[in-house]
């Protein structure tokens, strides 16, 4: 059975839970005020590193309306978590400024923050090690890099042939740290009933929410439940659960209430995860003509003393571009800062703004045009695997973006382009992001009004995942969508995979169809007829998964921007970003069109705005705030456009799709700064692009 002819899955359909949320009537988290609630305030370390001696939990239980002070002294203990930033209050040991050392609970939010504030906390503390560098003597190669890919590759000769090539790149770009902001902060109601839990909770995924936590408290994973119905946004800062979802239950466990815990914007910059800051090196080597003969991309970057989070920033340099000689290598260094984690695009964002700023300079140098550059350079199957490509058409996005962008006829000199004050400019760069699918479970059900239920613990973080699983259960029941319920965002339901890694839609899309299918089987040998009690049947995605060929399956695409820059002040405006993209099927063309100029504004954001300054004295990000951690706005943004090629491939998932989340993201920053360097001659090479980059 195939869906392909069927109408709902490629057309444009509403988002199902739009008028809850703009009527107020969608709860989330917070919103959830159990009988008896208490509230939690946990409080940060002021220390970047050494520990604990005392607090004086005494004199603030006496306080009004506090409930209980808890810290390492007489917190409940916990098994040993996988990731060592998850045993909340386990230890007198601070790794970072900014870790939970303790967490007041009482009868009101303001008398939780109250009694916090006043915690009285001595400490031994130790000199701290908070600043990347490149020769930090603590670098080393970690065994693989995010998700589960070697840290090092190397094909050819790479050092002799970049030393023989005519035309060559040696750059070094660097990027800052970036903290996750969705509209919606973490928050957990927590509730314990016996031995069991149950979480109102902001994530991107209830099943690994119930699968991390249940260990964690010593319980089988079925007495755990964690009901996320709406979740306002993530980018990857609730992919994996941090530290507050595990203070919650701690500290609701500790009191024998409900506690509600709702992390502050300010914590969010220590707690809950950020982009790591990188620094690159770019060696390329290319013949007169542009085709390359070497790549070498090496990456350094930091993780926590608690936790190794090792970025993948330099894996899409392994598949984006032919050259027999190459190595990609990551080196990280371990500090006392706040762990990093995912955000949108972890490693193609970083690894394809310095790679992608290197094929700029390689054409400025080689005096070929950027777009051509690249495409004398497409592979004939994936460079490094040598897996064919299951579709690939970068080729198609550059040069339909070109025309759509009014690339033809482009003079590339730079800083020659004037109009009143603004100097301007045009840049392009591409943008990948690879295809993954994992196993999930789903089950749907028919009653006998002829209605449909299909429930799967999948998320929707504000991406319209319930609205696309509805439109492809609909197709693959042959039934208007109207008569399918899809139920997602609780661990009670079949299991699933994260909205993360942009394989929500593929994952959760293959367990719903295949549940589907049985379900329309089923009627077909019934001829229709549906019992009384109804109808249930569920899928399991995990042999198909398994199972599947052997391909290099990435998305692609090309990112157009023109920009203008104020000659006295420095002052970079976009004027427009074009991005174009081969992601396999549109499921939902509007929600998919937001998913891209979403990722494409957030690129735009990275280009120039967003940059957490790390303070060397004190040890934590000092600008932690909206008024100083800059984030594009309104009016940052003029016309952001995406398009999409046709792709057909039918080696991806039963909806042949591909994820979209992410590669939105992916080059945009590359294609503002080439552009800059247009406009103005000058390159940036160290991201955001901020005016004293630019005014000489
Ligand atoms: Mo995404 S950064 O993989 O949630």
């Amino acid at each position: 059975m195939t869906t392909a002819a069927i109408p709902y899955v490629g057309s444009t359909m509403d988002r199902i839970e739009g008028p809850e949320k703009v009527t107020g009537r969608a709860r989330y988290a917070f919103e959830h005020s159990p009988q008896d609630l208490a509230y939690a305030v946990p409080v940060p370390a002021t220390i970047a590193r050494g520990e604990v001696r005392s607090i004086d939990v005494d004199a603030v239980v006496q306080l009004p309306g506090v409930i209980a002070a808890i810290w390492h002294g007489n917190a409940p203990r916990l098994s040993t978590p996988e990731n060592a930033e998850l045993a909340v209050l386990q230890s007198p040991r601070v790794a970072y400024r900014g870790q939970y050392i303790a967490i007041v609970v009482a009868e009101t939010l303001q008398e939780a923050r109250e009694a916090a504030l006043r915690l009285r906390v001595e400490y031994d503390a130790e000199p701290h090690d908070v600043e990347l560098r490149i020769d930090h003597p603590g670098m080393y190669r970690p065994d693989q890099v995010n998700p589960f890919y070697p840290a090092d590759t190397e094909m050819g000769d790479p050092d002799s042939a970049f030393a023989a090539a005519p035309v060559v790149v040696d750059a070094m770009y660097s990027t800052p740290a970036e903290h996750n902001n969705p509209m919606e902060p973490q928050a957990t109601v927590a509730m314990w009933d016996g031995d069991g839990l149950t979480l109102y909770d902001s994530n991107q995924g209830s099943s690994a929410v119930r699968d991390t936590l249940a260990p964690l408290f010593g319980l089988p994973p079925e007495n755990v439940r964690v009901i996320s119905p709406h979740v306002g946004g993530g980018f990857g800062s609730k992919a994996a659960p941090k530290p507050p979802v595990v203070a919650a239950a701690l500290a609701a466990k500790q009191v024998g209430r409900p506690v509600k815990l709702a992390v502050t914007r300010q914590q969010m910059f220590a707690v809950t995860g950020y982009r790591t800051p990188t620094i690159q090196r770019v060696r390329l080597g290319a013949d007169a003509d542009g085709h390359l003969t070497a790549i070498l991309h090496d990456a350094f970057e930091q993780s926590s003393r608690i936790d190794e989070f090792a970025e993948q920033t330099t894996t899409p340099t392994r598949v984006m571009y032919a050259a027999p000689n190459r190595r990609t290598t990551h080196r990280l260094v371990r500090l006392d800062v706040p762990t990093p984690s995912y955000m949108r695009a972890p490693g193609e964002a970083p690894g394809m703004f310095a790679l992608e700023s290197a094929m700029d300079e390689l054409a400025v140098a080689g005096k070929i045009d950027p777009v051509e550059l690249r495409i004398r350079n497409e592979p004939a199957a994936a460079p490094e695997s040598g897996l064919p490509f299951s579709s690939r058409n970068l080729v198609a996005c550059l040069r339909e973006g070109a025309r759509r962008f009014g690339w033809a006829g482009r003079d590339p000199a730079p800083g020659v382009r004037r109009r009143g004050r603004w100097l301007i400019g045009t840049g392009v760069a591409s943008s990948t992001y690879p295809v993954y699918r994992f196993p999930s479970q789903a089950s749907a059900r028919c009653d006998a009004d002829g209605t449909f239920t299909v429930r799967i613990a999948a998320s929707d973080i504000g991406t319209g995942a319930r609205t696309a699983l509805t439109q492809i259960a609909a197709d693959t029941l042959r039934t208007p969508p109207d008569r399918v319920r899809v139920e997602i965002g609780d661990s009670a339901m079949p299991s699933a995979t994260m909205a993360g890694g942009s394989m929500g839609t593929a994952s959760w899309g293959t367990a719903v169809v295949r549940a589907c299918q049985s379900l329309a089987e089923e009627l077909d040998r019934r001829y229709g007829e549906v019992p009384a009690a109804g109808l249930e049947t569920s899928a399991d995605t995990t042999e198909e998964i398994g199972a599947q060929q052997r391909f290099a399956r990435h998305a692609f695409g090309a990112q157009f921007a023109e920009v203008a820059v104020d000659v006295d002040s420095g002052e970079t405006r976009v004027l427009r970003l074009l991005g174009g993209f081969a992601v396999g099927r549109i499921i939902n063309p509007k929600t998919a069109r937001s998913q891209f100029i979403g990722g494409m504004t957030m690129g735009l954001s990275m280009a120039l705005l967003e940059e957490s300054i790390m303070d060397g004295e004190f040890g934590d990000y000092l600008n932690h705030d909206f008024a100083q951690y800059h984030i594009a706005a309104c009016a940052d943004i003029r016309d952001v456009d995406a398009f999409w090629v046709e792709e057909d491939d039918p080696h991806l998932n039963p909806m042949g799709s591909k994820g979209i989340g992410e590669i939105g993201i992916v080059g945009t920053a590359a294609a503002v700064a080439n552009a800059v360097y247009h406009a103005t001659g000058i390159r940036v090479r160290d991201l955001p692009i901020t005016l004293d980059k630019l005014v000489r």
